[in-house]
């Protein structure tokens, strides 16, 4: 078994103003599904740490324990991210004070891990956001960054390496892309911003009927290499989504199913075993329920709103949905409806048990978010 991360409910779930972590995502930390042999999580992971080492033997550091809570100087700062981007703020974040976070990214690691002296690192660990709810957003997802510094060999001035640089990332990535799914798979780049590369990609796979992204990469911003004991020097950075990858391979229709007990889904993966199809072991009806209120002059946003539907639902909701938007003409105030759908992946829900949850939630968006029900 993984050992669990140790970090105290005191540590985390602070009675400072600006925490906003939840119960139920405490409960997620430490929980440590990429150290668990034959979650398809970490067989993903050790699918990935093998095509490296196929690549490039001995090259690249695994790190795999760091803290998940983390400095917003290092999930943020020093990563570049701008004063004013929207991930800053804890609409998107869990903050546990103003200056700590659970990390959003595992980029957060970037700097000290180059600090520490690796040249070639893959990190990967457990990242939390604020989000909306469907059926491939969780608030807590697995990532595996990959930062690769550049020989000087490879290149004969800084132009020269940023072209070399962004040539092997592409190249590495399209042959990891190869190695997971096969050449068959359907892959499309876009580009891409982030704060932390220039130029920025990003890779998407076509999955049940839409692209889905599945990472973000680029060619590392000068900066962060010049003040991290690399002056000079040029390397390429990436971002990966475990469970995207994972639905992917696998053929799993709902990130909630990484966090099942059910054996019907665990005894389903095997540590090395890449080509399990989940057999899906039966679709539960969902129970669709709406729920519609004027908008609080203070303001609103939908990741509150789904973080009030998680706290009582917890994994009972599948999706979250604005299905109507008016504005009343005279009272110049909004309106909104969305459709909650329920459904547990386990087992069928009765109908009391998520009338009691929808009542539930509707008090608590009185409460806490300050809507009018209507
Ligand atoms: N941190 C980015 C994300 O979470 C991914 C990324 C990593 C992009 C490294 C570029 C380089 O979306």
């Amino acid at each position: 078994a993984a050992e669990a991360q140790t970090v105290s409910r005191e540590e985390v779930l602070t009675s400072h103003p600006f925490n906003n972590v939840t119960e139920g995502i405490f409960a997620k930390i430490g929980a440590n599904l990429h150290r668990r042999p034959d979650h398809p999580i970490c067989i993903i992971k050790e699918a990935i740490y093998a095509f490296f080492d196929e690549r490039q033997p001995g090259v690249f550091a695994k790190l795999e324990d760091l803290h998940p809570v983390v400095t917003a100087k290092a999930n943020f700062d020093e990563v570049l991210v701008p004063a004013d981007h929207v991930s800053r703020n804890p609409n998107d974040t869990y903050y546990i004070d103003t200056e700590t976070v659970l990390r959003c990214h595992t980029s957060a690691h970037q700097a000290e891990t180059l600090r520490k002296g690796e040249r070639a690192f893959l990190v990967t660990g457990d990242v939390y956001r604020r989000d909306t709810i469907d059926q491939s957003h969780y608030p807590v997802f697995h990532q595996m960054e990959g930062v690769k510094v550049l020989d000087r060999s490879q290149y004969s001035d800084a132009a020269e390496g940023a072209k070399v640089a962004e040539q092997e990332l592409k190249e590495t990535l399209e042959a990891l892309a190869a190695h997971l799914f096969g050449t068959g798979i359907e892959c499309r780049w876009v580009d891409a911003y982030f704060p932390f590369t220039d130029p920025s990609f990003e890779l998407e796979i076509f999955f049940n009927g839409e692209w889905l992204e599945v990472l973000g990469c680029g060619v590392m911003e000068q900066q962060i290499l010049d003040v991290n004991g690399c002056e000079g020097e040029k390397a390429w950075a990436f971002g990966l989504g475990l469970e995207r990858l994972a639905m992917v391979l696998f053929a799993i229709p709902d990130i909630r199913l990484f966090w099942t007990s059910d054996q019907r889904f665990t005894k389903q993966f095997k540590a090395g075993k890449l080509n399990a199809k989940f057999k899906p072991y039966s679709k539960y009806p969902p129970c669709f329920k709406d729920v519609s209120f004027w908008l609080p002059e203070a303001g609103f946003t939908e990741n509150n709103l789904c973080e009030v539907v998680r706290g009582h639902a917890g994994d009972l909701v599948e999706s979250v949905v604005l299905i109507d938007s008016f504005t009343h003409p005279k009272k110049q105030r909004t309106s909104h409806c969305y459709r909650v759908a329920y459904r547990s992946m386990d087992r069928s829900l009765t109908d009391e048990e998520i009338n009691d949850i929808q009542e539930n939630v509707r008090a608590s968006l009185a409460d806490q978010l300050k809507v009018e029900l209507r």
